[in-house]
């Protein structure tokens, strides 16, 4: 195969800068560091390095998601696709897309599998894994949006059936308003032959929640740090990354890690770009993500208040984790 039959077989639309997109890093960082308390979006997590470090997170021995959603795939996937019998796959959030290769492989069993749709904000990472992709998926086709998943319009391969996925527990990464949007805006955009798997992480053991965002390796507090670097490089911004540290805790009222960095001294720091002087008590904190954390219950509101009916719900053996399979309107 040439190098031209290949990349004929890859279409990456970029919407990161079109007009009006939700990707704006200079009016996110505005809002964010003038707000008390302070806060980024984790979106701006995944340049490159961030992405990098994710999927150093995902294979810790802390970080027993991706582990406890690679089984419940394993022993699922059969079922799910043989439910919904989906031509292609829409990934949100995609990432590295390994666990996605699972339904992959059992749409190519069924003679089904025709392409896959990544819609992710890590243009590395998206190219990456669409380049893995078509080298071991020889008859796939790639359609993907590099953008951000929380304005899902325009969706690839519209007309097709399609499953679509929310995998990884990056729904807990959202506030529950704003994971009942995007949820809302996904279900529009569905058809009554889709389907849309999403993973939810379980309510569990603080000690465990917690091990899980605080690894021995330190991996976690880099991936934490790197969206400072990520300021200083795109924004000019002076953050001095041996000033803060990385601290990920359970809030119990409202059902999720947050991680933070955490200034260790008092200090200011300059954001030339967006004209900002930002001032840090020492001990105050930018939060820097949410990872809320869902019950049968609480996942099964989310989805009814999405207009999404639950057709079914899987949990590993430990119950550490759930993928739910829901539909357009209630099942
Ligand atoms: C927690 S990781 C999950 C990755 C992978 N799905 C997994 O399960 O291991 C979140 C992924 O979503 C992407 N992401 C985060 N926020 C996003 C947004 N608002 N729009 C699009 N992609 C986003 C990141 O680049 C990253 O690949």
């Amino acid at each position: 195969m040439t190098e031209d039959t290949t990349r004929s077989r890859i279409v990456l639309r970029n919407t990161l800068r079109e007009h009006a997109s939700p990707y704006d890093l200079h009016a996110d960082a505005r809002a964010g560091l003038s707000s008390t308390p302070k806060t980024l979006p984790s979106k701006y997590f995944y340049d490159a390095r961030g992405s990098h470090l994710f999927e150093m997170i995902t294979r810790l021995p802390e970080y027993y998601l991706t582990r406890a959603e690679t089984e419940i795939l394993e022993r699922e996937a059969g079922r799910f696709v043989g439910a919904v019998r989906p031509r292609v796959l829409v990934e949100f959030g995609s990432g590295a897309a390994r666990k996605t290769r699972i339904l992959l492989d059992a749409m190519l069993e069924r003679g089904l599998l025709e392409g896959y749709g990544p819609v992710d904000v890590s243009a590395e990472a998206s190219r990456h894994a669409a380049d893995a992709l078509i080298r071991d998926y020889p008859d796939i086709r790639v359609e993907g949006v590099i953008g951000d998943f929380e304005r899902p319009r325009d969706l690839p391969f519209a007309g097709r059936p399609r499953l679509m996925a929310f995998l990884g527990s990056t729904i807990g990464n959202l506030e529950p308003v704003q994971a009942t949007s995007f949820l809302t805006s996904v279900q529009k955009e569905m058809t009554g032959a889709d389907g849309f798997l999403v993973g939810f992480d379980l309510v569990k053991d603080v000690d465990v929640l917690e091990r899980a965002y605080n690894d021995e390796a330190g991996v976690t507090a880099k991936f934490n740090l790197n969206v400072l670097r990520v300021l200083n490089r795109d924004l000019g911004a002076s953050f001095d990354l041996e000033a803060f540290r990385h601290r990920a805790v359970w809030n119990a009222r409202d059902a999720r890690i947050e991680m933070h960095l955490e200034s260790m001294v008092e200090q200011s720091v300059r954001i030339p770009s967006i004209g900002l002087e930002i001032a840090f008590a020492a001990g105050e904190t930018i939060r820097t993500e949410l990872s809320h954390k869902y019950t049968r219950e609480s996942a099964n509101g989310l989805l009814d208040a999405s207009g999404l009916g639950l057709e079914s719900w899987c949990t590993d053996a430990s119950d550490r984790f759930a993928l739910a399979l829901v539909r357009a309107g209630t099942v």
